[in-house]
């Protein structure tokens, strides 16, 4: 089935508060959707919120930690009644403090890397089931990276959690094969964010591009038919040939 965006729709995006879950969400606004935009900084999702809104769309913005797993069924419970449908989720919240090979990585950095890249965008994904199956045809994506098909060292917890979101795709499309929802991985490659900063301090920002590009992954991926990618795991440039 292919879907079109327009202002029926309705996509949670997480990291909606800062580079590429930002520029998704503004991309929404511009096909008219209706953005449900997570992230912890009230504020900077309030400015997410202004941009989608001065880009044509509609916006309700989530102040959550998904670390606190705890917290997920208080809010599906806090949206199940005003959210009618979910016809995307689209897992962009990501954080890295640091790379480190894996002899000298704590215990501590390595498990929030696979909580946040790995058990928050899959945990988050279960509990939203229940709007995702009430829409006609609902898009889960994962983002990924260079690692979900290159072996790169010192990136631990967080390579490692990334590599697996190919295989969670494929996994949750394996579960659900007859159900109109669909499960893709995306690698969206590098971008000039505040995590690219932060984790290739080597290389200048401008070397690489701002994330509306790779947002415009995510929306092809969004709109094409689910034999196109259906528990798949795609590169930036296969989306954009969708
Ligand atoms: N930039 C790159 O070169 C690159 C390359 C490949 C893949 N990626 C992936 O792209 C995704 C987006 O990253 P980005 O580059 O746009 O980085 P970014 O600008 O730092 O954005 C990260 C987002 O994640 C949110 N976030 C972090 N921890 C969170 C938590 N515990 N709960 C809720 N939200 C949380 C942040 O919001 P708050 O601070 O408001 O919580 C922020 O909105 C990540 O998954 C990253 O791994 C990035």
């Amino acid at each position: 089935m292919t879907k079109v965006i327009n202002d029926q729709s309705i996509i949670m995006v997480t990291g909606a508060s800062s580079g590429l879950g930002r520029a998704i969400c503004v991309a929404l606004g511009g096909l008219k959707a209706n953005v449900l935009a997570l992230g912890r900084d009230a504020e900077a999702l309030a400015e997410t919120q202004m941009l989608v809104e001065k880009a044509g769309g509609r916006c309700l913005c989530i102040p959550f930690d998904l670390l606190k797993f705890d917290g997920y069924g208080k809010l599906f419970l806090s949206l199940k009644d005003q959210v009618p449908h979910l016809d995307g989720l689209i897992h962009c919240a990501g954080s890295l403090d640091r790379c480190t090979p894996l002899q000298y990585v704590k215990a501590d950095d390595f498990r929030k890397m696979l909580d946040i890249h790995l058990a928050a965008p899959n945990l988050l994904t279960q509990i939203m089931l229940p709007l995702l199956r009430r829409a006609e045809a609902a898009t889960v994506i994962f983002t990924s990276c260079d690692m979900l098909s290159d072996d790169l060292p010192n990136w631990h917890g967080y390579g490692m959690a990334k590599r697996a979101l190919g295989y969670a795709a494929a996994m949750w499309h394996m579960e659900h094969p007859d159900k109109p929802y669909r499960f893709a991985t995306l690698n969206p490659g590098k971008m000039r964010t505040t995590l690219f900063k932060r984790a290739y301090g080597g290389m200048h920002p401008n070397e690489v591009p701002t994330p509306e590009g790779a947002a415009e992954g995510f929306l092809r991926i969004l709109a094409a038919s689910s034999e196109a990618v259906n528990g798949k795991s795609l590169q930036l440039e296969d989306a954009l040939r969708l």
